[in-house]
């Protein structure tokens, strides 16, 4: 999108994309600017604070920070701004992403992160997250938001089973 982004969606690897691009797809849906990249925590430490701390003068109110195993990234984001910031934990190979939930909800007091869920659901909700903080001050994108749950309601009650 060329639009300057209102959400940044950040992950540790590329090996993340296959799950975040969930996100993408739903801010997408949603018509929100926004932009991902892959920054770590570890790997590129320099690099994710500098990102990270212009990010609210460039006009940014939500960071999406996606990481699996020592899942630092969502801590580190937050460390560094005071803008929202929605952790997504990773489901990881070894320990089915208990670990990166854990090393990203167990926040100190102080520099919170909001945590979803693992994975795939995870994913989808940070995005929807985004959007309802969006959309605290944009009613039409409220609008949007209400729509699509009547949306989801009506295809629930559509379902048939065999
Ligand atoms: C984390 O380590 C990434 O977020 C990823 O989930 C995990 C594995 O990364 P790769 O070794 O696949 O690059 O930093």
């Amino acid at each position: 999108m060329d639009a300057a982004p209102l959400v940044v969606v950040i992950m540790g690897s590329k090996s993340d994309w296959e799950t975040m691009r969930q996100a993408d797809e739903m801010l997408t849906r949603f018509e929100i600017p926004h932009e991902c990249r892959v920054l770590s925590a570890h790997r590129t430490p320099a690099e994710t604070a500098g990102y990270v701390g212009q990010a609210e003068s460039r006009g940014v109110e939500v960071i999406v920070a996606a990481a699996g195993g020592a899942a630092h990234l969502a801590g580190v984001c937050a460390a560094h701004t005071v803008l929202p910031v929605l952790g997504v934990p990773m489901e990881s190979a070894s320990l089915k992403g208990m670990d990166s939930l854990l090393a990203t909800v167990q926040m100190p007091a102080g520099i919170p992160v909001g945590t979803l869920a693992i994975g795939a659901p995870g994913a989808r909700n940070a995005a929807l997250l985004a959007v309802a903080i969006l959309a605290n001050s944009r009613p039409a994108l409220r609008e949007r938001l209400h729509q699509f749950r009547e949306e989801q309601r009506r295809k629930v009650l559509a379902e048939k089973l065999p």
